[in-house]
């Protein structure tokens, strides 16, 4: 199992929707993903992907400008029925109305208003500090050790810890973390079952629940705590709405970032210019980063249901309809980004939609960014080069867009 090259491919000439299984991973492990979405951009901008094995059917959409449409409008289209295709499919997810990603209407901005206060950058501050160190040393004891996997050197280790240290997580529970959510919506290979990522999710809860009650005997300033003890209108959050919460700042937190690290050291491994560019100083950090992400798309989609009849181009989508909203393409519409496949860390402007957009806006992004440009700071400054050493496997997932292996060496900056 290789990755797909991000190379640009030669255009093809025809497109067949039928020819792609969206519902299967192995779909992204076969498929370089431009040759697949640009003609399907150019050709089906908005298809039915029909029922397959007893899925039901959906839409879906690859064009930037309808995606940023439907993103945005949280009254015709619902995320209480699901937001990514596992339970979209399912037409339902046991969260909704109490996780923040898949509630809508007055209880999320409440909800979304309380979270939002732990996420301020002044608040973040004594985390970014930890998260900067942390990478730094990572990546220096990766450079020392020469030889690496990458994920399990650097990549994996990074993310928990913030969440970590957000929620109060002990130290020795982190590593058992990590393992369980890169079950939950990636498996590690197609050998695993469905069961596998179902169990997976329910330790994650069944271990939050046990901390949720510790804090509420013995609150601290973490997340968590407030989560626990918070009000709104003077009735305090139910345990499930504590839960899920939590959960999903492990779930959001967690396998983005991973993703994005281990995508800008492959990024690098492909594109010698654009890694001397960042070496030079010839790019800001902030763009660099904001190109890492488009570049890399470390969610690939999200979706929602219809709650209305909605028009979209040629077709009509019917209430009650699955809408599929494909980041993967948007990124390189070539009608939103100019020169799509070039990655080039000095893009201005970079609308990319990464991060999704309107009302369920990523509300980690700013923490997403700071474990990105910490990344970037600490290559630039650790290392001279990067070189891939086997052909890197792919998380087996139709969601997230990272690396399961990324054996790499990398060359010591003498300088540094
Ligand atoms: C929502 C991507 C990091 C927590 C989202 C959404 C996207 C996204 C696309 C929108 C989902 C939708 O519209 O249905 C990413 C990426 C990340 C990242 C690419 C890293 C590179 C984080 C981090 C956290 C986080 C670090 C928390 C610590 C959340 C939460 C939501 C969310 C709680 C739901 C917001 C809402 O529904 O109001 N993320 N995320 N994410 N993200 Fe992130």
């Amino acid at each position: 199992m290789t990755a797909p090259t991000l190379q640009a491919a030669a255009p093809a000439e025809t497109a067949d929707p039928a020819a792609f299984d969206l519902t299967d991973p192995q779909t992204f492990d076969d498929n370089d993903p431009h040759e697949m979405w640009r003609p399907l951009r150019a050709h089906h901008p908005v298809f039915w992907h029909a029922p397959r094995d007893g899925k039901p059917g959906f839409w879906v959409l690859t064009k930037y400008d309808d995606i940023m449409a439907a993103y945005r409008d949280n009254k015709r289209y619902t995320s209480e029925r699901g937001n990514v295709l596992s339970t979209l499919l399912l037409g339902e997810d046991s969260a909704a109305g109490k996780m923040l990603a898949v509630t809508d209407g007055p209880r999320h901005r409440e909800i979304r208003n309380l979270m939002m206060k732990s996420f301020s950058p002044r608040v973040l501050a004594p985390v970014v500090e930890n998260v900067q160190q942390l990478t730094d040393r990572l990546i220096q004891e990766a450079v020392e050790e020469g030889e690496v996997d990458f994920v399990t050197a650097v990549a994996d280790r990074i993310p928990i810890h913030t969440i970590g240290d957000l929620m109060g997580i002990p130290a020795g529970d982190r590593e058992q973390l990590v393992d369980w959510n890169a079950q939950t919506l990636s498996r590690y290979s197609a050998d695993d079952g469905e069961e596998v990522s179902l169990m997976a999710r329910n330790e994650i809860i069944l271990y939050i629940s046990g901390l949720m009650a510790e804090r509420r005997r013995n609150p601290g300033e973490d997340v968590l705590s407030t989560l626990a003890t918070a009000t709104i209108d003077g009735e305090p959050l139910t345990e499930e709405e504590i839960i899920y919460n939590a959960y999903s700042l492990i779930l959001g937190g967690d396998e983005s970032s991973r993703a994005t690290a281990s995508g800008i050291v492959h990024a690098f491994s492909q594109y010698g210019d654009q890694w001397r560019r960042l070496k030079n100083a010839e790019v800001t950090l902030e763009s660099a980063t904001e190109e890492v992400m488009r570049w890399t798309t470390p969610t690939m989609h999200f979706g929602r249901h219809a709650l209305v009849d909605i028009p979209i181009r040629d077709h009509v989508v019917r209430a009650g309809e699955i809408v599929t909203l494909w980041n993967s393409s948007a990124n390189f519409d070539e009608d939103a980004f100019a020169d799509p496949y070039t990655f080039d860390l000095g893009r201005t402007p970079n609308k990319h939609v990464s991060f999704g957009h309107g009302p369920h806006f990523c509300l980690g992004a700013y923490l997403g960014r700071v474990h990105m440009i910490s990344m970037l700071e600490s290559l630039r400054t650790r290392v001279s080069g990067i070189e891939l050493l086997a052909p890197p496997t792919r998380l087996f997932s139709n969601f997230a867009n990272g690396h399961a292996t990324l054996k790499v060496r990398l060359t010591p900056e003498h300088t540094a």
